[in-house]
């Protein structure tokens, strides 16, 4: 596998001396303790990785940790204390300024929490944005811009100006602004935060969709877990500035590399007995009644599902046997087609699992799975849903109870 990025030895120091900090670091002095000497924060610590062609790179931690910080250093938004980012063969660090730009124009992008698109100017525009700083004539910008907005659903609104767009659309606009120049490295740094729940999973979805068209170099900053495990090949996992582990979800899931790894990931691999039904949850998800003749009121569902912020519901009769899963949209849409059984409004892609599942398979499993995985027992009842954050959760406590 080709690689895209590769970082080596890389190293942010904040403050008026870095030279001095470096020397501390190398002395093995920590970052708490070189911040209490100097006040110089160590923003990122001796980063070493890479990052292969095509594949989605998530970069996770708790707030402070340097996520925000590495990211910007691979476009030099942050300006490196040491080391080297090789792009395509290319360093980074080393780049005059006008390369830079060049590169940033041409070959890179950045999609940030904040839409940050311009207000005066209509969608249009602000997508081809930067092929109009880039010299690109208008028609064949334009074009471009069409295309792109096309891509990420938004072709309609061309027009349209970005305070006339809900929150999930200008991110749309984000997204496409940043594809517009067809950069073969995108930078996404919490790109989907602001959004409320269903519309972040929509982004989701849509950046996965595009990149099995396009396939480009995303490196994505989320903090997140639900998030990191749906998008990514493999996650890069910081704390205090170092980079604590690489993997794909799975191995980090499985074979976590230390104690703050396995906090977030808390006794997962000793759980081995644990089979579908043990973490089968009831609590945390919806369920909804279809009455006896099919029909429901699916209005009352849609409101169910807005009031406890759940993205999924199932339905279960009155024997408590299994029928389907809905969602808000699915819902809507049955409703707009003129429908009126909740049959109609079951997700296709939302299948139940049988309640003697292994763990280590459920993981698998829900490991690339956006959705909720309803749990039935052998007569087809419902006994409960599993989610990446509900198996999480649910095994740190099973940790906690046996120590
Ligand atoms: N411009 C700056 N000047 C000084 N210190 C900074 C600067 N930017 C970040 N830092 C410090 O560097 C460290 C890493 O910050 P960074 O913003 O990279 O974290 P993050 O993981 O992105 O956090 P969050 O999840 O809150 O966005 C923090 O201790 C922060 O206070
Ligand atoms: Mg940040």
């Amino acid at each position: 596998m080709a690689e895209k990025v590769v970082v080596k030895s890389l190293y942010k120091v904040y403050g008026p001396n870095p030279t001095l900090a470096m020397q501390m670091l190398s002395a093995g002095l920590s970052k708490e303790e070189i911040f209490k000497q100097t006040g110089m924060t160590i923003g990122v610590k001796d980063a070493n990785f890479h990052v292969n062609e095509g594949e989605i790179f998530v970069l996770m931690g708790l707030s402070g940790s340097g996520k925000s910080t590495l990211i910007r250093l691979l476009n030099r938004l942050v300006e490196p204390t040491h080391g080297q980012i090789l792009l395509g063969g290319n360093d980074v660090a080393a780049m005059s300024k006008k390369a830079l730009i060049e590169l940033r124009r041409k070959d890179l992008a950045m999609v940030f929490q904040s839409f940050a698109l311009l207000p005066h100017l209509s969608v249009l525009r602000n997508t081809a944005f930067g092929l109009e700083v880039a010299g690109v004539d208008k028609k064949a910008r334009e074009i471009r811009a069409l295309e792109v907005l096309d891509q990420v659903g938004l072709k309609a609104f061309a027009n349209q100006m970005p305070a006339e767009l809900s929150g999930g659309m200008q991110q749309r606009v984000g997204l496409a602004r940043a594809l517009a120049v067809d950069p073969s490295l995108m930078l996404m740094d919490e790109a989907f935060s602001a959004l409320d729940p269903l519309k972040r999973t929509e982004m989701q979805e849509l950046l996965l969709q595009l990149q099995k068209e396009q396939q480009r170099t995303i490196v994505f900053v989320s903090h997140d877990l639900d998030e990191a495990f749906h998008i990514g090949n493999r996650i890069a996992i910081m704390e205090g500035g170092r980079i604590v582990q690489i993997g794909t979800p799975d191995e980090i899931l499985r074979h976590p590399s230390d104690e703050y790894v396995r906090a977030f990931f808390q006794g997962v691999d000793v759980k081995k007995y644990l089979i579908a039904r043990d973490v089968a949850d009831r609590e945390d998800t919806l369920v909804v009644h279809p009455s006896s003749d099919g029909r429901s009121d699916m209005t009352a569902a849609i409101e169910q599902l807005r009031e406890a912020h759940r993205n999924y519901a199932f339905a279960v009769d009155t024997d408590g046997r299994y029928q389907g899963a809905v969602s808000i949209d699915s819902m809507l849409q049955t409703m707009a087609a003129g429908h009126r059984s909740l049959a109609d409004a079951y997700l296709q892609e939302i299948a139940p699992v049988t309640q003697a599942m292994a763990l280590k398979d459920l993981i698998g499993h829900i490991v690339k799975n956006p959705f909720p995985l309803p749990v039935i027992d052998a007569d087809t009842h419902y006994l409960g849903a599993v989610t990446q954050t509900i198996l999480l959760k649910r095994m740190a406590h099973e940790e906690a109870d046996h120590e």
